[in-house]
């Protein structure tokens, strides 16, 4: 009922104009310029509360668990970790933390009424203050957690950067939520294999525990763009190389982490879907990037889509204009009905690939990130 009245008060408001766009739009990537614009005052923390600054356990703690609607799990934390899953709770940090800088900007704005941020009626404002109030102590406790955990193991925990956000209204910030929100929940089931694989599977529970509350989340941000709740059958895998240059690409003011070198994660170069409208058909998409002297003369383009094996395409109609590389390439949507979340990239062999681990081993440029439907 509640959702019913909000999304026809939210579809009476501004939403219903933006909507064609958050649709098929080709996810954060869409503008040409680098999100760092240099009008943005970047987010800064600690928050009022002085997170990420939380004693396990202390009253401040409990005040967040409050909010959260629940508390970090009591269980014994494991007293080591293999490499690889330090680097797995490092990203996760890095991310959460991220996160919880996100939802304090989106908050702030709606709550001080900036320009852009308004949601309609105040009762309709209300139910998403709400909504997005447990969310942003959620995401504190993911983040605590995952620091918790990395401590516990005797290793570094991640600080926090400088922030900057390329959504300046409600409706591409909630389009902005659903899409880095599908890259964590993509990216988590990488850590998870990671946990299993490498021998600390005690913590393979408590990731998909995350994976399923990040999915809540999605399902109410597709609701508020007027899209199907659950997104697709088998949620789209993505890596911890990918989520990590997305992150650092579009949200990170650069030079501003005092800690995040430690993420033992490949920086990739840029790529840039330069198709405004990604449509729910088969089409021709065009791709950008910088080359500054990669060989890329036998490059292929990789979409990782659902938790199908991964689509190579051959890029056609390459141009070169000064150090910006274009070109065109199909996208089957058909054929593999390729809703939700798409990653592409660009990889320097044609593959097979088997996996998205494989893919993401030999990645140069990328991911741009596509939503469908
Ligand atoms: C909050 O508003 C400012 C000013 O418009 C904007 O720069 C920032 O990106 C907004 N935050 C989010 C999370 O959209
Ligand atoms: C060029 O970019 C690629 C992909 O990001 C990277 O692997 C390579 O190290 C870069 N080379 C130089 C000279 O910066």
């Amino acid at each position: 009922m509640l959702s019913t009245i909000l999304s026809a008060a939210l579809l009476g408001s501004q939403l219903a104009l933006a909507l064609p766009a958050a649709h098929g739009g080709p996810g954060w990537y869409s503008t040409a310029t680098s999100p760092a614009s240099a009008s943005q005052t970047p987010f800064k923390f600690p928050l009022p509360n002085g997170f990420p600054n939380i004693q396990i356990p202390s009253t401040k703690l409990t005040t967040i668990e409050k909010a959260a609607h629940g508390t970090l799990p009591n269980t014994p934390l494991a007293s080591k970790l293999a490499p690889a899953d330090v680097t797995s709770f490092q990203l996760i940090a890095f991310n959460e933390i991220f996160e919880v800088a996100f939802f304090s900007s989106l908050l702030r704005n709606i709550t001080s009424n900036v320009a852009g941020f308004g949601v309609g009626s105040p009762e309709v404002q209300k139910s998403v203050v709400k909504a997005l109030r447990a969310v942003h102590a959620q995401e504190q406790l993911h983040a605590l957690g995952a620091n918790a955990i990395l401590t516990a193991a005797g290793a570094e925990a991640i600080q926090p950067c400088e922030y900057i956000f390329p959504s300046d209204n409600f409706d591409s910030a909630i389009s902005l939520a659903r899409t880095f929100t599908d890259v964590v929940m993509g990216t988590l089931q990488d850590a998870q294999n990671g946990l299993a694989v490498n021998g600390d599977d005690e913590y393979v529970g408590l990731i998909g525990a995350i994976i399923g509350q990040e999915g809540e989340q999605t399902g109410y941000y597709r609701s508020l763009l007027d899209l199907v709740p659950s997104e697709l059958p088998f949620l789209t895998r993505s890596t911890g190389p990918w989520a990590y240059f997305a992150l650092n690409q579009n949200f990170i003011v650069p030079g501003s982490c005092p800690n995040a070198h430690i993420i033992d994660l490949p920086i990739l170069g840029p790529l840039k879907l330069e198709t405004p409208n990604v449509e729910a058909k088969d089409q021709t998409l065009t791709f950008s990037f910088t080359n500054n002297g990669t060989d890329t003369s036998s490059m292929s383009l990789v979409y990782q889509n659902q938790q199908n094996l991964p689509i190579v395409e051959k890029p056609r109609n390459i141009r070169t204009s000064g150090n910006t590389v274009t070109f065109d390439v199909s996208l089957p949507y058909e054929e593999n009905i390729m809703n939700g979340l798409t990653l592409a990239v660009i990889t320097d062999i044609a593959g097979p690939f088997s996996s998205a681990d494989d893919v993401a081993a030999v990645t140069l440029f990328g991911p741009a990130l596509i939503e469908i439907d």
